[in-house]
């Protein structure tokens, strides 16, 4: 999952709009985070594999450091931040994926997701939750647009998201990572009637900063 910066502030308890989440795919549950999803969610922090494919550096802080912190995100969620857990429909914990419109743009929102157990990748996970989390995000009339960033080389996450109907808007340079950024648009989902889908790599305009 990208590391995406927490431009907004927090809010108090319940004012970040409905958070009582729980969102069924057809392989996949998205559920609202909970204090013990911490020990898994530090273990991914800490992974070298995962943290390259966020572009990071994997987690050195000791877990007490980690956990303070995630009871605090727990009690005050950053404003316009949805964090969910991925689960399997008999309760395993998979990964996490979040999503956020705190880039300044109300109408539009960024995505990201990560499979932390790495026996749950590749076999079409990554897109269930996708594709769920896209249509439940789009039952928001205010969301028009949905962005993500992924390294260039992640081939495996540029694919699931071009199932889920994302093209590829443009690129970010970052030091010396690579970003495709993509893109899904609310009017394309509407039968491609109005602005349909550009090919891959048409659309270089209007791709925001990376927040
Ligand atoms: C990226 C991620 C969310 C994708 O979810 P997933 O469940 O693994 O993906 P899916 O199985 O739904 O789809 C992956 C597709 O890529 C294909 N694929 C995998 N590796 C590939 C490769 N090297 N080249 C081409 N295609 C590849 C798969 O075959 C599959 O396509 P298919 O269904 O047509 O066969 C997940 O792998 C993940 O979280 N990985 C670790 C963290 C990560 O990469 N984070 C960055 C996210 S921006």
């Amino acid at each position: 999952m990208s590391e995406l910066s927490r431009s907004t502030g927090r809010s108090g308890e319940g004012t970040a709009g409905p958070r009582a989440q729980r969102i069924e795919g057809e392989r996949v549950v998205l559920r609202e985070k909970r204090l013990s999803d911490a020990e898994l969610d530090y273990a991914w922090r800490c992974d070298p594999d995962l943290a390259r494919l966020d572009a990071a550096e994997p987690l050195k802080t000791p877990f007490s450091t980690f956990l303070r912190r995630y009871q605090e995100d727990l009690r005050f969620p950053y404003l316009h931040w949805h964090r969910l857990a991925i689960e399997t429909f008999d309760g395993k914990h998979i990964g996490n994926c979040v999503y956020h419109n705190g880039s300044g743009e109300p109408n539009e929102a960024e995505l990201g997701i990560m499979i932390g157990d790495p026996q749950y990748r590749d076999k079409g996970y990554g897109t269930d939750v996708i594709s769920t989390v896209v249509r439940h995000m789009f039952q928001d009339p205010g969301f028009d647009r949905i962005y993500l960033h992924t390294l260039d080389w992640n081939i495996r996450a540029q694919k699931c998201f071009s199932k889920c109907g994302f093209v590829t808007c443009g690129e970010l340079v970052r030091g010396e990572y690579t970003f495709m950024v993509m893109e899904l648009r609310r009017a394309w989902k509407r039968g491609r009637v109005e602005g349909s889908s550009p090919t891959a790599g048409q659309e270089k305009a209007g791709c925001p900063p990376r927040s």
